[in-house]
């Protein structure tokens, strides 16, 4: 089978426009109704959103998590704290996301500064997870390597004796991190290119909002 031409791929933009006076003064308001919105269209994992962090030296990494809490305070993900995003975030709390829902045609992408969140939230989201997640969560340390699948599996199978007959406890090296929302960007796909991006930036209580070229 052939490849696909990248340099002919090539998608048009046309759903609709994001203007000032539908976008509101609120980011927060905004990214609900879009959420809302994503919901409607039924797209799948619409959740999962790219985090971009840095190591001390400034060199970055990408990758995916799934966004599991969205409010003023920020954007709420969990993972693995001694990952190697966790590292990243450890020495450099700054961090970049961006979500795409291609069928509407949008992104939103959000900078801040990551906290981790307080144990007890979460315990709650972990004990929300299905038992076998749970357990992936004990048995998989995260950005470690490891010599082949079946080494993985038997961890798996340590973890689940582990816990045999009981809950699984959260390990506390697995945690939530909130991203604040310092910059928040919407992006609706126009024609010819010829997009719209609104930028909020928090300024004092409120915010800032500046319409970008495309
Ligand atoms: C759709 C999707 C959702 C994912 N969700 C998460 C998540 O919520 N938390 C997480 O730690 N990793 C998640 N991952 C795995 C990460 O992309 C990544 O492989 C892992 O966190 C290790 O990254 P790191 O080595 O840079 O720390 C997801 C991957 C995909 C493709």
């Amino acid at each position: 089978m052939q490849s696909p031409d990248l340099a002919a791929l090539r998608a048009e933009y046309t759903r609709e426009g994001l203007d000032e006076s539908d976008a509101g003064d609120d980011p927060v308001v905004l990214f609900r109704r879009w959420l809302d919105d994503v919901a409607a269209a039924g797209i799948h994992e619409s959740n999962a959103m790219a985090l971009a962090t840095a190591d001390a030296s400034g060199r970055p990494s990408v990758r995916i998590v799934l966004l599991k809490g969205f409010d003023d305070r920020g954007a709420v993900f969990y993972t693995n704290y001694d990952s190697r995003k966790g590292d990243e975030l450890t020495v450099n709390p700054w961090a970049s996301a961006v979500l795409l829902w291609h069928p509407l045609q949008r992104q939103v992408r959000i900078e801040g500064r990551v906290s981790r969140m307080d144990a007890a939230e979460s315990d709650a989201y972990f004990a929300s997870r299905p038992r076998g997640a749970q357990i992936g969560a004990v048995a998989s340390r995260q950005s470690h390597p490891i010599e082949n699948r079946g080494a993985l599996e038997e961890q798996v199978a340590d973890a689940k004796r582990a816990f045999d007959g009981r809950d699984v406890e959260r390990p506390e090296q697995w945690g939530g991190f909130r991203l604040s929302l310092d910059v928040v960007e919407f992006w609706q796909g126009r024609a010819d290119r010829v997009h719209d991006r609104l930028r909020f930036t928090r300024a004092g209580e409120g915010w800032s909002r500046e319409r970008l070229q495309p």
